[in-house]
Order: C-alpha cells, then structure tokens, then sequence
C-alpha cells in the first residue's frame, strides 16, 4: 500500500472549512422543510423547559427566604431630616412595618433593593437582629387563632407589640426558647409554605420530565428523517452517476459520504439547529434572573463573559486543528481497513499478516495520537470554563456571603444565585462546543454536495428513442475512445482508435487480442457506459447516445470477466429483483445454462445463500450463474467476456454447452479466451493496441499467419479440444 501525499489527498479529506456557510446552509435548510412545523413545536417545548430550569432555583429561594428563615429586621427611620430616610419611608410604606416605637419599622430583606439596604446599613439605622412576624389574621378564624393568641399570651415576654393591631414580632433569640410545640403551632404557615412549594418542585419536575421525553424523541425523529431523506438522496445520485465518476472515487470514500458525513449533519440538525435556541435562551434568561435578583452581583459576572469569549475563541483554533488530525485518521484506519480484509486472500497468499499487523499498528498509533491531542485539547478548556466558574462562584460568596453577613442579602437568594452561577456556563460551554458541530457539518455537507452536483456525463437522450423488439444490429463507425487525458491534459489517451466492424442480427463474433487491447472496453462503450470522443455506435441503426439508456441495456446482456455475485441468495442473484422472473422460468433457465446440476445438489437449492463477492462458489459456477442471470433478461445482444481462468474439462463442457444455447438466435459478442468459444463463432475479430487488425474465421486467420497465428501459438497451443 502505497503512502505519502497522493495517496492521502485521494483517500483522506483534509478541508475543514467555515463555521457557517449560508449557501451550504440555504441547501441544508432545504432537507428540513418538511420538518419545520415539528422543528417550531421542539424548540417551543425547549424553551418550555429551559423556563422551568430556571425556575428552579427561584423556587428553592421562595422556600428558604420567605418560609425557613426570618428576612426581617429593624429599621430606625426617626431621622426625617436625612433625605434618602423620607425617601425610603415612602418608597416602601406598603412593605414597611411600623413598630411600636414611633418611627421605627420592621422590612423584610426580600421585598427591600440591596442597595438601599446598603445604604441605610452605612446610616446605622439597620438592625442586625432577626425577627419573625406573627400575624393573627393569618391564622384560620376560631380555635386555631386563639390558640395562637394564648401562645403569645404565655410567652409574653419574649413577644413586641408593633403599632398594627394583631401583629406582634419576636426576635431569633426570643423564639429559640419558646417550647417547641408552641413553636409548631405558630409557624404552621411556614410548615404549609414549604409543602406547596416542594409540591410546585415536584410539578416543575414531573412537567420537565415530560418536556424533556417529547423534546428527545421529537429531535431524534426530525433528525432521523432528515438523514433518511439525505441518504436516499445520496443514493439515487449516485446511482445515476457513469461508471467514469467510479473509476475516480474509491468505494470507501462513497461510503463514507452516505453514512458518516450524512451522520454529522444529524447532529448538527439537532443539537445546533435546534438547541442552540434554548442554549441562547438559557443564557438570555439566567442572565436576566441574575440581574434582577441582585444587579450588582450580576454585573460582576457577566464581567467575566469577555474573558470567558477571548478563551473560547482561542480554544476553537486549537479544537478545529484536533478535529482535522482525527479526520484525517480515522479516513486511513477505514481505508485500510476495508482494504485490507476485501484484498485478505492476497494478503495469506503471500503470508503478509505480520507486515500488515504492523502497519496497521503504526496507523493506528497515529490515530490515537490524534485522538489523545484531542482530548488534551478538550481536557484543557473544560477545565478552563470551569476555572472562570469557580471565579465566578467565589466572587458571589464573597460579595454575596458578606451581604448576607451584613443582613442585606436573605441567604435564600445568595443560594438560588449560586444555583444560577453554575447554570451560567454550561450553555456557554454547548455553544462553544456547536462551532465544532457546525464545522464538521459545514466540510460533510460540503462533500455530499459535491457529490450531489456532479452531473452524470452519460445523460439520456432528450428524445429517448427505443426500437420494440430489437433484431440486435450493431455497428461501430470509426470509434476513437480513451478513458482519460494524458498528463498534459490537452491530449486524449486513446484505448480504441479509429474502430470500425458490424454485426448482423444472429451473427456471433468473437474479439480476440492480447491483454489491454481494448477488448472489455468495446463492449463497456456498446452499453454506453462511456460516450466516446469520435465516431459512433450505433444498435439497430440508431447512436446509442440517442436510445433510451435503460432500454438499451435491457436489449443487451452482459456478461462480465469477472462475476460479481451480491450477499444474498441463488435465486435474487440471477433475477436481481425482478419479480417478474417466475421460479418455474428461473428453473427453466438454470436447465438451460447448466446451472440447474449444481444449484441442485446444494442444501437449499436457489435459496441457497451466496456470501459477499460469491467467494463459497467455484469461479465455473459463478460463470454459469451469470450466464442464468442474461438469460433471466432475455437479451437481443448477448455480450461476454470470457473469464481467462482455467476451468476443469466438466465444468468447461458444462460452460460450452450453456454458452451455445444461449448465443443461439442472439446477436453475440464474445471475447474469447477460449479456443472451444472462438471455433464456433461465426467471424473473429483480432485487436492489436487499440486497433481491429484482421478479421475472418479460424481457419483463415490462421492461415494469414500474422497476430491471430502468433496469439494462438502463445495462448491456445495446447488447449486443443
Ligand atoms: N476504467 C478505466 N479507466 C482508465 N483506463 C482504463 C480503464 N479500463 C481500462 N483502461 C485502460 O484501457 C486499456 C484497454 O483496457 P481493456 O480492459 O479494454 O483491455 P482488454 O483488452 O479487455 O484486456 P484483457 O484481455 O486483459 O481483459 C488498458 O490499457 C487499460 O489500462
Ligand atoms: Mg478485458
């Protein structure tokens, strides 16, 4: 196996191009039209759940601040001459408690701005002490509430009037030695509080749950169904693509388009086009939540998002470069792979396991080379995020465990803050990640592009002409043909030059010549497998360019050097598919090529299943299959390229005998290998470098004594039947 660059270029993609391409991504699009009606209900039941992440935290919040601990405290606000005073007192008159004590309140830290809680603190009228408000009106009218009322009658002392009528407050000190079934009763609420709040918890859950199944199954059916739609796409293109598009792209690669590349954009449908509106969401409304709990704590993280953007940016060149190594990779692995387990009779022939095993070992070092320089790459920035997030988490318990220290902040909110803090950056870190995504999608819908616009070079006539039934003239007029251009690129390399022959309807002739005279290539362009550069091919006096192509290769059956057989059985490898072919026809024709003996004597007959490539079969009775499979189709024109292996005298009977009944009444080309073929045909034709250099029957050819004397001299002396 050859290395080095050429080898690499043909194999191995190396391009990785934009993030985003809005021409790819127009085409893209189009693949999820149908879709985009469920794509609108995924990222709405996203956006749904991404709401009820971030509730959340509020959530926990709510229940800590309002109903676990005491938020309140006292505040003397006497001092009307100070501005920001009269300010605050009209501000928050609803929020606002008035004591007993004239001018002084009691505020609840969750209704009150930390800034102005701030301030007052700086002023000195902010209380540092606790104190839990009992409201008798919140008590169920009756027995409850006079209970209620006997409690702060016996614990009097620990009980202060405020001046609303019904309201007393009781500081954190007072309230740890107040008994604990006193305690009970009083805080009932509180007990009530959390139950509805754990029961909101559990709802927010069971609905998240619900959001997250749909979501999953939703994106994984769109995703799906794109793919399906691609692949088939993908397929039938190629399908449609010349034989000359094959000769030029190695199987791998194909493969490779239809499955692998068609996969990455599975994900980028899903996890970018979709998640990337509730990762942008997420982002959105965290932020928003952060800054409406606390700005100013909010301000100081979102001070980190331009470090965090700089880190990313830099981390994305380092990503791109791994990813591309790993490409690179995994494509030889895979070409070598399939190279070598379809070439593995080579290989033990020649006893080349060892060699090949360290070869292999040798790519697949660099493959996990490349693969370890990812994830060091990929070990690297996780930690960095998490190293901003850290930051980001001590800067809150800094700045906001100092406020909850000083009575400005209720522990509550610093909580669900830090909550938020953490959520933060996992959407930050998706995004980050999507780049990537999007630039693999961006280089494989590229190459399936690519694959989709190439045109196929053999087009169909616009006027399709078809002869019903074909007597099976052909004639070659002054045929030029090569495959490729030479390497200057400007001249042709021709492999038939100036061809000329006719073949009468029921003639059969044979074309004999040296190896890599032309001999498969005349019949590859009688089939239009190619077009050819000069002159013209004509069947039953019409250019095969202007026959309808299926049509054409209908009339005619081929039988190629070496038999390809697909992994399936007997029976779907002679009618392939065609289920028009009957059994009792597909018997009849076994019988008449000699095929029915040996399908016969295996254990389930035409059930009989055939592994990839045919290799449980011997190389003569895969000829006879195939001879089965262009009967199956009842050509007009028969054409055959005998297999130069050497086959027993039986088998080779066996063969003779099939190949005569089926070029009986048929128009025949065969390129003989064998002398029992060439003396029954009616005309041979001999090829010499690309040219037709004599022409006449065995006999006559011989006596010439020119290139079919030598050739049977070297070839069929011998082989005397
Ligand atoms: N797909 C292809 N692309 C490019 N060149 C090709 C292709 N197939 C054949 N050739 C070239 O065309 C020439 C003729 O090949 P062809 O297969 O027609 O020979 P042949 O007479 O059938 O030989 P053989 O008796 O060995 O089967 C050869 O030089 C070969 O290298
Ligand atoms: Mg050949």
């Amino acid at each position: 196996m050859p290395r080095g660059s050429a080898y690499d270029e043909f194999h191995e993609e190396q391009k990785l191009g934009k993030v985003y391409d809005s021409r790819l991504m127009k085409r893209l699009m189009r693949y999820a039209k149908p879709y985009y009606k469920l794509m609108a209900v995924t990222v709405f039941v996203l956006l749904i759940m991404s709401g009820l992440k971030i509730l959340q935290p509020y959530l926990t919040k709510i229940g800590i601040d309002r109903f676990v601990l005491f938020s309140n405290a006292k505040l003397d606000l006497s001092d009307t001459t100070d501005a920001f005073i009269r300010e605050v007192r009209e501000r928050y008159a609803d929020g606002l408690l008035p004591l007993a004590e004239d001018g002084w309140f009691l505020f609840d830290h969750n209704d009150i701005d930390p800034g102005d809680a701030a301030k007052l603190n700086k002023l000195g009228v902010l209380g540092k002490e606790k104190f839990y408000v009992v409201r008798e009106e919140s008590y169920p009218e009756g027995a409850e509430r006079d209970t209620i009322k006997a409690i702060i009658a016996r614990h009097s002392d620990k009980f202060e009037a405020t001046s609303r009528a019904g309201t007393v407050i009781v500081s954190y000190n007072n309230i740890q030695e107040i008994p604990k079934e006193d305690l009970d009763r009083l805080r009932v609420n509180d007990r009530l509080g959390i139950l509805y709040i754990g029961l909101i918890y559990l709802a927010v859950l069971i609905v998240t749950f619900g959001a997250q199944y749909a979501q999953v199954y939703l994106m994984a059916w769109i995703g799906q169904n794109i793919l399906f739609d691609i692949r088939n796409d993908v397929y039938r293109h190629l399908q449609s693509l010349s034989l000359k598009f094959f000769d030029s792209n190695p199987v791998g690669r194909l493969v490779t388009r239809s499955t692998n590349d068609v996969n990455v954009l599975n994900e980028m449908f899903t996890s970018v086009v979709i998640n990337l509106f509730s990762d942008l969401f997420m982002l959105i409304g965290i932020s928003g939540m952060l800054l409406y709990m606390n700005w100013r704590l909010g301000l100081i993280l979102l001070a980190l998002a331009p470090f965090i953007m700089v880190v990313t940016l830099l981390f994305r060149i380092k990503f791109r470069d791994a990813y591309r190594k790993v490409r690179v990779k995994i494509a030889r692995i895979n070409a070598t792979l399939s190279e070598h387990f379809s070439g593995i009779r080579v290989i033990k022939i020649f006893s080349r396991e060892k060699e090949n095993i360290a070869r292999f070992r040798e790519i697949n070092l660099d493959y996990y080379k490349a693969n370890m320089y990812q994830l060091v790459v990929h070990a690297l920035f996780s930690p960095v995020i998490v190293l901003f997030r850290n930051i980001g988490l001590g800067l809150i318990i800094w700045f906001g465990g100092g406020q909850v220290v000083q009575n400005l902040l209720p522990l509550g909110a610093l909580v669900a803050y830090l909550s938020y803090v953490e959520m933060f950056f996992q959407p930050i870190n998706a995004i980050a990640e999507k780049f990537n995504i999007m630039q693999a999608a961006m280089a494989s819908s590229e190459r399936i592009f690519q694959i989709l616009d190439t045109e196929p070079d053999i087009t169909e006539a616009e006027k399709p002409v078809a002869i019903e039934p074909v007597k099976g003239k052909v004639d070659f007029e002054n045929v030029s043909f090569a495959y490729k251009k030479l390497p200057d690129d400007v001249e042709w390399e021709w492999v038939l030059r100036d061809v000329s022959f006719s073949v009468e309807p029921g003639e059969s002739v044979a074309f004999v010549g040296e190896t890599g005279a032309g001999k498969t290539t005349i019949i590859s362009l009688l089939s239009r497998f190619y077009d050819v550069q000069k002159g013209r091919i004509r069947v039953d006096g019409v250019d095969v360019r202007d026959w309808d192509k299926g049509k054409l290769r209908k009339n005619i059956g081929v039988v190629l050097q070496d038999v390809f057989l697909f992994a399936s059985d007997i029976k779907t490898n002679i009618r392939l598919n065609n289920e028009a072919i009957s059994e009792e026809k597909l018997e009849e024709i076994a019988r008449v090529v000699n095929a029915d003996r040996f399908i016969g004597k295996l254990p389930n007959g035409f059930d009989e299943p055939v592994t990839e490539r045919g290799s449980t079969l011997s190389a003569g009775q895969r000829q006879l299959l195939a001879f089965a499979r262009a009967l199956a189709f009842d050509p007009a024109i028969l054409v055959l390229d005998e297999a130069t292996a050497n086959i027993d005298t039986e088998t080779e009977q066996l063969i003779q005998e099939a190949l005569w009944r089926l070029m009986e009444d048929r128009t025949s080309i065969v390129i003989a290998h064998r002398l029992s073929t060439i003396q029954h045909v009616d005309r041979i034709l001999v090829m010499h470098k690309g040219r037709i250099v004599e022409e006449g029957n065995h006999q006559e050819l011989l006596a010439k004594g020119g290139i079919y004397y030598k050739l049977y001299q070297l070839q069929y002396k011998g082989q005397e039947v």
